[in-house]
């Protein structure tokens, strides 16, 4: 591939409107964003396989325990919408699976510029127009939870 054919891709800047009211969720968003931008600057340093596998590996793995600990934290709260939210996260996941595979067998750094820029704009919708839906949900219960914790 030469330099001409490559995409212009951007990185992700994290920004204060992505917060969704949760230390522990906000911190866990804006270490996803640092690692696209891993991702940004491996392939526009054209980066090789091995290198490019270990950081999208890495990316899963806390992908998998972010998605995991924000549903906890839904279902703590009875999350009315968790249904559907957990069903785009099991997207999310389906889709990484079938990326990985193939890029394992037939290596071409252009797939993982395709799925980084799937993955910045899937990341972005989801944190500024899915996860922003149960800020008043969690807030709720941290108060409930203060509550109960003043009354003790
Ligand atoms: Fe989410």
């Amino acid at each position: 591939m030469t330099q001409g054919n490559r995409k212009h891709i951007e990185y992700v800047r994290w920004q204060s409107s992505y917060s969704v009211g949760n230390e522990k969720l906000d911190n866990q968003h804006k270490k996803i964003i640092e690692f696209l931008n891993t991702l940004y600057w491996t392939l526009r340093e054209g980066m090789q396989r091995q290198v490019l596998l270990s950081i999208l590996d890495e990316l899963n793995d806390y992908t998998l325990t972010h998605l995991r600990e924000e549903e906890e934290l839904l279902k703590a709260c009875n999350y009315p919408d968790y249904e559907t939210h957990w069903g785009m996260h099991e997207k999310l996941k389906a889709r990484t699976f079938r990326f990985r595979k193939r890029f394992q067998y037939d290596y071409q750094a252009e797939f993982v510029s395709d799925f980084f820029e799937f993955l910045k704009e899937w990341w972005i919708a989801h944190i500024t127009q899915v996860d922003k839906k149960y800020e008043p949900y969690l807030k709720k219960s941290d108060m409930t939870q203060s509550d109960n914790t003043r009354s003790q």
